[in-house]
């Protein structure tokens, strides 16, 4: 039997939903967090916050749009534990603010490009990365928060704004997880995407109506499935829906 911790890597997560996630994921008994973050000095002020709740966690600096950061990072993380059980995904920017992005005839290039490079191309780095560490020891559990704004079945929806940046990138998220899972098939290593619900972060603003351990419950989930559980689905949050249930893409 293999005692070894699980060690989970939750990107982004010096605040907001990673931060979220990377503590309730440190209080399982089992699990390593390395909660990572592109300012070191946030991380560390992170990882302090949770040591001061008795909940260790190992930090790391990662910018998950640099491919040195993701590379030191590996051979980090490689050196340090020799595995990677879970990867969560999280990192994220939303550029919605932005009065051009309230119409797709005036959303900027140069701001899609960066909203794609952070939220789609960031995380197929992260999965090269990770993913033979992952298959070295016949098991995964990837994590890729998307959004339901992302669901095609919604985009003619009035409940949301346009946002065009944003929406894209995740749906390009949401077909990375389609793709990759397609990929794993057969594998013990699992992908899904999930939407965490509207929750109060510095993005979501103060009038979400979800707190960030809410907006986390999908993803322990997700992190924790059996060997059985669900592949290249995209969930919704949880709490809102009462249950384990699944989006349209
Ligand atoms: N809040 C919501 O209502 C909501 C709803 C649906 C989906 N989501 C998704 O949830 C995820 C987390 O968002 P949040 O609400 O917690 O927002 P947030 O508080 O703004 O957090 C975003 C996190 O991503 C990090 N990040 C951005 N670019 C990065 C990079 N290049 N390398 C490493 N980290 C990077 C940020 O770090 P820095 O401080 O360094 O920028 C921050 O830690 C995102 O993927 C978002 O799209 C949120």
């Amino acid at each position: 039997m293999n005692m070894m911790p699980r060690v989970a890597v939750v990107t982004g997560s010096h605040k907001g939903l990673g931060y979220a996630i990377a503590r309730q994921l440190a209080q399982k008994e089992d699990i390593q967090v390395v909660l990572t973050s592109r300012k070191e000095q946030e991380g560390l002020a992170a990882q302090q916050r949770l040591s001061g709740e008795s909940i260790p966690v190992d930090y790391h600096p990662l910018d998950v749009t640099s491919d040195i950061s993701v590379q030191q990072f590996t051979t980090w993380l490689q050196q340090t534990y020799g595995r990677a059980d879970i990867l969560v995904n999280n990192a994220g920017i939303n550029p919605t603010m932005q009065p051009e992005e309230s119409s797709l005839l005036t959303v900027q290039m140069e701001t899609m490009l960066a909203t794609f490079a952070t939220n789609v191309l960031a995380v197929a780095r992260m999965t090269q990365a990770l993913l033979p560490l992952m298959q070295a020891q016949h098991y995964g559990r990837i994590v890729n928060v998307s959004t339901e704004m992302a669901s095609l079945m919604l985009m003619g929806s009035d409940d949301y704004p346009l946002a065009p940046s944003y929406r894209l990138s995740k749906v390009g998220l949401n077909g990375l997880t389609a793709i990759l899972a397609k990929e794993l098939q057969g594998t013990n290593i699992l992908v899904n995407a999930y939407s965490p619900g509207w929750v109060k972060t510095d993005m979501g603003g103060s009038n979400a109506p979800f707190t960030v351990d809410e907006g986390a419950e999908t993803a322990m989930y997700l992190a924790t499935l059996p060997d059985d559980g669900a592949q290249g689905k995209f969930f919704a949050e949880m709490r809102k829906l009462g249950g384990v249930i699944a989006l349209p893409w």
